[in-house]
């Protein structure tokens, strides 16, 4: 038996700063379709996707919700609603999930920058430039738009680090020959900008260390420096199979690869990540490619804009395939798509519930009318017949080439032509006026026969769009596992005489386009209103006088220590001083806020001479002040944190 061929694809691995949207949906869902097209052809498929754990941003983030790193990528990684909860609910086929802090990587990470800095690619200088903090990138003056970052238009801050550097230069003509003259970049109409913008005027060296934060992988023989998250992120397409580390063993078998990006990463993975590999004489990319954006208002899609499309919602709403389909059917793979929901219910509407689901639905329900639910023998052809059949016999040679392409629009656009077809034919044929004459049984068995088949052969080529629905569709025209292959989709005749369907309820019901455009508008209102109001306790009515205000005894007080208490979830406990010259013990509720290491040598606010109090057996004397307000209905708590030039004992009044 010949080993089967491999196939390797991976989707970039998102920043898990925030919940993902329906932009990052998309890039997701057309790689599964590429690697279920894979699969369905016969090949050895391994899909990878993941995500980008490090780097200031996420740092920063982690910061602001008062949580470690790796608490915070975590709760957005694994946590409820999170990055993989969104895969499974898309039906994302994906072989392996990579995050960047796993360990496997980290040391590979080290070892891949070691080897980098011995063979001399890697050397140390200093870094003066100009820096996009969102995008974690340095720029040139001559690469800012409008002195602008010029990848997402926000402004950049002058920024200046003793630093390690790539030599990128070294490389640049190999780059420009890969980028101009193989098909190593796709679409192509992306390699002019590559080539004029950043090569031509002269490739600079790379910085790729850090020193200014520390929340990254830590350059192991010079470790004040962090390595830059971008050679850590683009490096996960080899370590996730195995390159430098022993977690995985099947580099060999499956590198080289396809890397599916969004065009705003294109540069990094058509110059450096190249460039890299040609430094450690490994094998290139067999292909990256940068499709378009969705864009909504005009702009690309981001937290930050307010204008992000919440996939949960809409696959709630309208059902994980039909959302699928929609983002892979409307918007040119390579090119810039707008969303709206005005299209989603109007795409939905026209291919899925009156071309597809009305052939299927019609198609089943004749022969269960006419025949009882099982097709006799047939045999009488009739010259009408000739296009339909073509169509059908002809459609996968010229689906595949198109999904040869990653033109997954086109490759679909192929089956809804011939679903249209078949759909004429039903009108061309009139099963009810042959149903009316008895000698008409043998044609009226074969037209029937010849819907089924052409059904039949589009749902084996949906599959990859819309598996769950194909499985409904297989169910109901009675295809066994034999009629659902890659073959069998350029065979016709493969149904059996005497096949049996079992009609269903319909796969793609119609959608009421005025209620549901109403009810997500209101959806849309409600969310932005509580997007992040920010909520407060209500003012107290009742007043107290200011002797008895005068009674609490407000402190200044520094941590010594802080350490969770065992078996609580929400209690740390607190080794204070407090200017007295006898450490203070308070117990405090507040470790869904707080890491116990974030707190030490803090100067925070207590009341000191409320009665000792015990919890989980230790004794709390006072009360660490915080201030507390709600976003989106969830509570935020911020201890109050005085100046460090604040003495402890300091009375507050
Ligand atoms: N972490 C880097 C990638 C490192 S890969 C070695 C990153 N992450 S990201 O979270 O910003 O995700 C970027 C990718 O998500 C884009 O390249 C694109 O594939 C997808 N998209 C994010 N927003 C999108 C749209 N609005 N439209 C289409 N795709 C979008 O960059």
């Amino acid at each position: 038996m010949s080993e089967k061929k491999t196939f390797y694809i991976t989707t970039p691995i998102y920043y898990p700063s925030d919940k993902l949207h329906i932009g990052h949906t998309y890039c997701t869902v057309a790689t599964d379709a590429i690697a279920r097209y894979k699969r369905l052809c016969g090949y050895d498929v391994l899909f990878l996707t993941g995500t980008d754990e490090h780097g200031q941003k996420i740092e920063d983030k982690a910061k602001e919700a008062g949580v470690t790193p790796k608490a915070f990528v975590d709760g957005i990684v694994e946590g409820p609603r999170g990055v993989k909860d969104l895969w499974k609910l898309m039906n994302i086929s994906n072989d392996r999930f990579i995050r960047t802090t796993d360990e496997y990587h980290v040391k590979a990470i080290q070892r891949v920058f070691r080897r980098m800095y011995e063979n001399g690619d890697i050397y140390k200088g200093e870094y003066r430039g100009k820096y996009c903090k969102p995008c974690e990138s340095f720029w040139t003056e001559s690469q800012l738009k409008d002195g602008k970052c010029p990848d997402c238009g926000r402004p950049v801050e002058d920024a200046s680090e003793e630093a390690y550097f790539f030599r990128a230069s070294k490389y640049a003509d190999r780059v420009r020959d890969l980028l101009e003259n193989t098909d190593f970049l796709e679409p192509r109409s992306r390699v002019n900008e590559m080539v004029n913008n950043f090569i031509k005027p002269g490739l600079e060296d790379l910085c790729v260390s850090r020193t200014s934060f520390s929340w990254g992988i830590p350059v192991d023989f010079d470790d004040k420096h962090v390595v830059y998250v971008w050679l850590d992120a683009l490096f996960n397409y080899i370590t996730a199979l195995g390159y430098e580390n022993d977690q995985y063993g099947d580099y060999k078998r499956y590198w080289p690869g396809v890397n599916i990006v969004g065009k705003e990463i294109v540069r990094f993975h058509s110059i450096y990540w190249p460039a890299f590999l040609m430094s450690l004489g490994e094998p290139l990319p067999t292909k990256v490619y940068g499709h378009g954006w969705l864009v909504m208002d005009g702009g690309k899609m981001s937290k930050s804009k307010g204008n992000v499309v919440d996939p949960y919602i809409l696959a709630e709403r309208f059902g994980v395939d039909a959302l699928r389909f929609f983002l892979l059917r409307t918007f040119p793979f390579g090119s810039d798509g707008a969303f709206s929901n005005e299209l989603l219910i109007n795409t939905i509407n026209v291919d899925l519930a009156n071309d597809l689901g009305n052939l299927v639905s019609r198609t089943t329900a004749m022969i269960e009318k006419y025949f009882g639910g099982t097709l006799p023998k047939t045999g009488a052809a009739e010259s009408v017949d000739g296009e339909l059949l073509a169509a059908a016999k002809s459609l996968r040679g010229r689906y595949e080439a198109q999904m040869e392409k990653f033109q997954l629009h086109l490759g679909l656009d192929e089956v809804f032509k011939t679903i249209q077809r078949a759909n004429k034919y039903i009108d061309e044929t009139a099963p009810w006026v042959l149903a009316k004459d008895e000698s008409q049984r043998d044609r009226l068995a074969a037209v029937l026969y010849n819907l089924l088949e052409t059904v039949r052969i589009c749902a084996v080529l949906l599959t990859p769009f819309i598996p769950e629905s194909c499985e409904k569709i297989f169910a109901q025209i009675g295809a066994e596992e034999s009629a659902r292959t890659w073959d069998s989709a350029a065979q016709w005749g493969v149904l059996p005489d005497g096949v049996t369907v079992r009609k269903g309820e319909a796969i793609f019901p119609r959608i009421d386009a005025e209620k549901e455009l109403a009810e997500l508008e209101a959806l849309r209102e409600a969310a932005k209103k509580g997007a992040s109001p920010i909520e407060l306790e209500p003012y107290a009515e009742e007043r107290v006088d200011f002797d008895t205000f005068c009674k609490s005894d407000f402190r200044a007080v520094k941590v010594k220590a802080c350490d969770a208490v065992k078996k609580s979830e929400k209690l740390l406990r607190f080794t204070l001083d407090d200017g007295s010259g006898t450490d203070r013990q308070i117990l405090s509720g507040i470790h869904k806020f707080y890491e116990p290491e974030q707190l030490v040598g803090k100067t925070l606010l207590a009341i000191v001479n409320l009665p000792p109090r015990k919890m989980m057996g230790l004794e709390s004397n006072g009360m660490l002040i915080s201030a507390i307000h709600y976003e989106g209905g969830e509570e935020k708590l911020n201890l109050v944190m005085l100046d460090d030039k604040i003495p402890a004992g300091a009375k507050m009044c």
